[in-house]
């Protein structure tokens, strides 16, 4: 429960989006492994009720503490522990309540019935990984990131395709940036793009080293803290050296994926989707096989 104090802390000195998602993922982990909530409760014709505060708009709201130094900084109150998720549905379920205040007396933290659907309903705190066939140069996310080589003056494959669709003005850039180690990623204009960013990496040329698994794995990580940083939400990998760089699909589809889910497991309500755009039936079929096998998050 600490840590939620914690986050909510961050969130009112932060105050962004992510901070929340944040902090409802937290609720909703919470709430997966069964932790509780401290309930202020009274008695109303011999029976324990939840104690509720009156808002001016005449809706009600329940109060749950997170911990009892927490129900110390108020007035003194009896109280009952109760699971997160039985007060989240509680909350939910009840008329005329419309959320619940968490800690009320010190960094407090209201929790509409809006976003305990979210939390209750919790495919919308997840990041998405989805896998799809098609030509990346057509994502119209936020971002498409580019399995280029060292040099990053273009090539052929995926290179070369976004190199054509953003015409240009994208080579002129890419000249200014001194080319790019393998594994690590560095962020441009689109220009005729549709998208807002895009992100070169550089896919290892496969070798049947070890190394290569780590210099994959690097790419993807360093490709979505790129993406993190740049307030990207919605972004789209290639194969990253599937094609010319010669590197087994089956064995780089499962450094893609676990990478992905990894990064997103460690920066929860960051990307909102990861995409995996595949060029062909061979490669989608490794990618699906992979995601088939294991749950997302
Ligand atoms: N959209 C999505 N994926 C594509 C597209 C496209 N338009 N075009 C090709 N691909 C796929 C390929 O089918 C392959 O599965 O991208 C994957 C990566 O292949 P390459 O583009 O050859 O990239 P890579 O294997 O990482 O080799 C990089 O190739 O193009 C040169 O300049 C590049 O030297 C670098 C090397």
């Amino acid at each position: 429960m600490e840590k939620l104090e914690t986050l909510i802390q961050e969130l009112y000195q932060e105050g962004t989006r992510e901070k929340n998602m944040e902090v409802l993922s937290h609720i909703r982990k919470l709430a997966k492994e069964e932790k509780q909530f401290i309930i202020p409760v009274g008695d109303a014709n011999g029976e324990k009720v939840y104690r509720r505060l009156s808002l001016d708009d005449g809706q009600d709201v329940f109060v749950a503490f997170t911990t009892q130094a927490q129900v110390d900084l108020g007035q003194t109150t009896e109280t009952l522990n109760q699971s997160v998720m039985d007060v989240l549905h509680m909350v939910h379920d009840t008329q005329g309540v419309s959320g619940v205040v968490l800690n009320p007396w010190k960094d407090s933290y209201f929790l509409p019935k809006v976003l305990i659907e979210m939390i209750l309903d919790n495919k919308n705190l997840e990041s998405e990984i989805k896998v799809v066939k098609g030509d990346i140069t057509t994502f119209d996310g936020d971002c498409i990131v580019n399995a280029a080589n060292e040099s990053l003056l273009g090539g052929g494959g995926v290179d070369g395709a976004i190199h054509r669709a953003a015409g240009p003005m994208l080579l002129e850039e890419c000249k200014l940036l001194n080319g790019c180690h393998t594994g690590q990623a560095k962020i441009t204009k689109v220009y005729d793009l549709k998208v807002k960013y895009v992100i070169h990496t550089v896919g290892p040329i496969y070798s049947g080293q070890h190394e290569d698994e780590h210099m994959l794995r690097d790419c993807y990580w360093n490709s979505l803290t790129l993406a993190r940083k740049n307030d990207i939400h919605t972004i789209a990998f290639p194969a990253i050296s599937t094609g010319v760089y010669g590197y087994p699909i089956d064995k780089a589809a499962v450094v893609a994926v676990d990478t992905v889910k990894e990064f997103i497991r460690e920066h929860p309500g960051k990307i909102e989707l990861v995409r995996f755009v595949l060029f062909s039936a061979d490669v989608l079929a490794a990618y699906e096989k992979v995601i088939g096998e294991r749950t997302i998050l």
